[in-house]
């Protein structure tokens, strides 16, 4: 069963650790996520952009295919399946078309219009039950065509959008989406740590978990963060062990052409990904 990412997350608040939020292209990632989830008793939240919801054939076939996963493969931990970078419209459609998460990306609007935007978003997720992620300030980089500048959040329009009344908050920090350049400066724990404070129980979340050095992970979750958002490491991932079966020429032996041959490479290397990141986050066992 599909569960909003509430419970799960005021649990990993309360008890130090974060959820990962790994992000879903196709077949193969879901269903290799949800068995990593599974065999290490760990919450999980799938993420979809809205770029790869389109991709997937639209929400509802998200949904649908998830739900039918959960069901086959037996599947008991907390599942949420959570919509990644939306825009208001993406997430009124994801929430109509059986999402039980969204996250309502209002950082390019100005502090009072996504104040008057989420607060809507807010209002109808109730209805249903759904979780809602806010973000303050912006994550760096790209991700699926959502560019951010990279600004730090500030701490008092942390507070003013967590006391609307969202089940997590995101708040750019210095984190940035896709491969950290090297000259990268790291993430910024005194605001971290003032948002923490001023924001108390809330769950905030670290995008951009892809390549942060495992202590700064670390030390983020202590101040606060309990959802951790990977995506451009799954995908680094399976790229890697596709082309190193290619490139071995095993398409080219017996039936090794037959896709579901060609991409069980790639299926393992996403399960070793995600597990080592639940390690990481502390999620093992907490389902
Ligand atoms: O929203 C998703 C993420 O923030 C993922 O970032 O691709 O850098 O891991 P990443
Ligand atoms: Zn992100």
């Amino acid at each position: 069963m599909l569960v909003s990412a509430q419970e799960m997350l005021t649990k990993a608040k309360a008890g130090k650790y974060a959820v990962g939020q790994f992000n879903i292209n196709n077949m193969e990632w879901t269903k290799a996520i949800l068995l990593t989830a599974q065999e290490n008793n760990s919450p999980v939240i799938l993420g979809v952009s809205e770029g790869a919801g389109k991709y997937m054939c639209g929400y509802n076939t998200v949904t649908a295919m998830v739900k039918g996963m959960i069901d086959t493969l037996g599947i008991t931990v907390p599942v949420a399946l959570h919509l990644d970078h939306g825009s208001y419209e993406g997430a009124l459609k994801a929430m109509d078309d059986g999402f039980s998460s969204v996250m309502f990306d209002g950082s390019h609007y100005g502090i009072e219009e996504n104040i008057e935007k989420t607060k809507e978003i807010i209002r109808l997720a109730a209805e249903k039950g759904i979780s809602v992620e806010a973000e303050v300030g912006a994550i760096g980089g790209e991700e699926d065509g959502v560019v951010g500048g990279g600004e730090v959040a500030d701490p008092d329009e942390c507070k003013m959008i967590a006391d609307l009344g969202v089940t997590m908050l995101a708040a750019g920090i210095g984190n940035i989406h896709g491969v950290y350049p090297e000259n990268w400066q790291g993430l910024n724990f005194d605001v971290l740590a003032q948002i923490q404070e001023k924001t108390g129980t809330m769950p905030l979340v670290l995008h951009g978990g892809t390549g942060i050095p495992d202590e700064m992970v670390k030390k983020a979750i202590t101040l606060g963060v309990s959802k951790v958002n990977v995506n451009t490491e799954c995908q680094l991932a399976f790229a890697a062990a596709t082309r190193k079966y290619i490139e071995d020429g095993k398409d080219k032996q017996g039936k090794g052409f037959d896709p579901r041959k060609l991409l069980a490479p790639g299926f393992e290397a996403i399960k070793a990904t995600v597990k080592e990141k639940m390690e990481l986050f502390g999620s093992i066992n907490q389902a």
